[in-house]
């Protein structure tokens, strides 16, 4: 039984370090002896990516909610979207698409254009697919480069920490479309 799990173990930690996807849905006593692992594992792996955001009113975006005030208010303060963005390799919508935002945003201030953001950047391809990462933080919309924290993560990012760095590459406020830079930098095992 031990040599088995050590198996596992061996065979996992060589497929992160490669890197091949392993770890979704992983067994159990699996991710325990992950955790177990960490204790003798010195290195944290630093992983820089990017990719582009689209955010397209009413198509990947929907209003789940707002106050009888948020329409009336000079920052929709309130108003609530859920979202399924995908994540481009590229700029153009057209682009490839590598994984998708999937969470809520909704204006969090009655001061600026501020967005309270609770999404989970979701892989769907290459050596990510399968993995999040969860971006929880205030996005202060109209300056042009925004920092909001990385607060955890699955699969090959599993405990991960670090942060989201966001720079507006194209808006139009009247279609609601928004192409948004990411360039994600986390620290994981
Ligand atoms: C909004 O709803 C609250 C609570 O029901 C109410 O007290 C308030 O008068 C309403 N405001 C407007 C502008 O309708
Ligand atoms: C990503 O993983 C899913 C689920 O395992 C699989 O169905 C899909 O084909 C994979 N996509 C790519 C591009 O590897
Ligand atoms: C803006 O969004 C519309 C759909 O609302 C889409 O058809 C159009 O291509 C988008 N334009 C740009 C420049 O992103």
């Amino acid at each position: 039984m031990m040599r088995k799990l050590g198996t596992i173990v061996v065979l996992c930690s060589m497929a992160i370090a490669m890197p091949v996807f392993c770890s979704i849905a992983e067994d159990p006593k699996e991710v325990e002896q992950w955790f177990h692992d960490l204790t003798t594992k010195a290195d944290q792996k630093v992983t820089k990516l990017h990719f582009y955001f689209q955010d397209l009113r009413g198509i990947t975006t929907t209003m789940v909610a707002q106050s009888n005030t948020s329409l009336t208010s000079p920052t929709f303060f309130g108003l609530t979207y859920m979202v399924d963005d995908p994540l481009t390799v590229g700029p153009s919508q057209a682009s490839k698409v590598v994984g998708r935002a999937q969470g809520l945003y909704g204006s969090s201030s009655k001061e600026d254009m501020r967005l309270f953001m609770a999404i989970d950047i979701v892989f769907t391809d290459g050596t990510y697919n399968g993995s999040t990462l969860t971006v929880l933080g205030s996005n202060p919309i109209t300056q042009t480069k925004r920092e909001l924290p990385v607060i955890g993560g699955t699969g090959v990012f599993r405990l991960a920490r670090g942060v989201a760095l966001l720079n507006t590459y194209f808006f139009n406020a009247a279609l609601g479309n928004a192409t948004v830079e990411y360039t994600v930098i986390v620290q994981h095992y």
